[in-house]
């Protein structure tokens, strides 16, 4: 299957390819989130704004769960009747070593329906089965398994076992085919020691992608940083300690920020007081979410007159009552280097369509490219 699976690219991309050709020093993993394609004006973003030459592997979000405990697509119009499945496999004409990879799950498909998914092995295995069919159908190269979380938000104590199966059976059912398994984790250290089993993970999972992101909740009654480098040490450092090997943890970087509104203009602190999540976006339309270019756009602005402040390697800016935490470019260098230092697996981000894909203030894609500077410099190969 490999050797066909070669030549049929070979054939179709008209280039010398092996598999040792594309052998990275670190990944550089890119989410991409389809109802981008619903945004307006300079938010919209389709398959063709993606430069697949930035990633490794690009990760389509998100197919969700049937109660059928099967796979499917949860927006039928943008994945198959826009082609946004073909669209992204096909980049692999062009682009031979990229992996294209499907992700399950997200925040809004819950955990209850992967609770029950989870529970028997005769349901772990028709999803593995649904998995394995779904993704040689569309033509992706892996699964990358969302299911925010096991233990939490409805999910059963017993989550934790039952997702470690989960893994096991889905490896084993999608491997012989080539196909990879990644897996998407949060930084609650509760979880950490609840849902997930770093060493089973160790075994079974291509690649942890660590959101290292929200570290203060969009709810919170204080200011507080998104993704603070000190914080993140921290995170690693335990999933180091409870098993999994550096080189399988790929550490994510927000390209959006947070926003909220302060209760007092004067009060601009980490830890000040806040009155409610901040205004949606023009473009994203979400309530204390800003895309990286929503975020610049305000911060260019001279008549808000934002100030920015940049600290524990990332940042913050404040004017009147809008405070908000977000990435530049050079706070992303610096979590880069950091990856690199710890030798883990690359780096990830979310997501690419909340990127300055437009090069509105700059070149385009510029957090994706601090990634790649730091990597070059470092001469590492991605
Ligand atoms: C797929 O590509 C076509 C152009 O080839 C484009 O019109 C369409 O919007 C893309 N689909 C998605 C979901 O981005
Ligand atoms: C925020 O909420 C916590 C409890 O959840 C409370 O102890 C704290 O005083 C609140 N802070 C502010 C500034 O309202």
């Amino acid at each position: 299957m490999k050797l066909v699976l070669e030549i049929v690219l070979l054939a179709s991309a008209g280039v010398v390819y092996s598999a040792d050709d594309c052998k990275r020093d670190m990944e550089v993993v890119c989410y991409y989130g389809s109802w981008s394609i619903y945004r307006n004006d300079i938010g919209l973003f389709t398959t063709e704004d993606i430069d697949p030459s930035l990633c490794t592997n690009i990760i389509y979000t998100f197919a969700g769960l049937g109660l059928d405990s099967k796979i499917g697509s949860l927006d039928p119009w943008a994945d198959v009747e826009k082609r946004g499945f073909a669209n992204l496999t096909g980049f692999k004409e062009q682009y031979p070593c990229l992996r294209t990879t499907l992700a399950i799950g997200g925040w809004n498909e819950g955990s209850i329906k992967y609770s029950v998914m989870a529970y028997t092995e005769e349901s772990r295995k028709a999803f593995a089965d649904s998995v394995l069919r779904f993704l040689v159908y569309y033509g992706f190269d892996g699964l990358d398994l969302d299911w925010e979380y096991p233990t939490s938000r409805g999910g059963l104590p017993d989550d934790g076992k039952n997702f470690a199966a989960l893994l096991k059976t889905v490896k084993e059912t999608i491997a012989p085919w080539g196909l990879t398994l990644t897996t998407a984790v949060p930084i609650d250290v509760s979880l950490l020691n609840t849902a997930y089993d770093a060493k089973v993970m160790a075994e079974v999972v291509d690649y942890v992608h660590l959101m290292a992101y929200d570290y203060v909740p969009s709810t919170s009654n204080v200011t507080g940083l998104s993704a603070p480098l000190s914080a993140i040490k921290v995170t690693v450092g335990n999933w180091i300690a409870a098993g999994l090997p550096a080189n399988k943890l790929v550490l994510g970087v927000p390209s959006y920020g947070r926003n909220y509104v302060l209760k007092d203009s004067e009060d601009h602190d980490v830890g000040d007081p806040v009155l409610k999540a901040g205004e949606p976006g023009l473009y994203t339309a979400e309530e204390g979410f800003l895309a990286y270019y929503e975020v610049m756009e305000i911060l260019s602005d001279p008549f808000l007159g934002m100030r920015s402040v940049h600290v524990d390697d990332t940042n913050y800016a404040y004017g009147n009552e809008e405070w908000i935490t977000y990435e530049t470019e050079t706070s992303v260098r610096t979590k880069a280097q950091y990856a690199v230092d710890q030798k883990l697996g690359g780096m990830m981000i979310w997501s690419i369509d909340t990127e300055d894909f437009l090069g509105l203030y700059g070149t385009k894609f510029p957090l994706l490219n601090a990634i790649h500077e730091v990597l070059k410099q470092n001469k590492l190969k991605v």
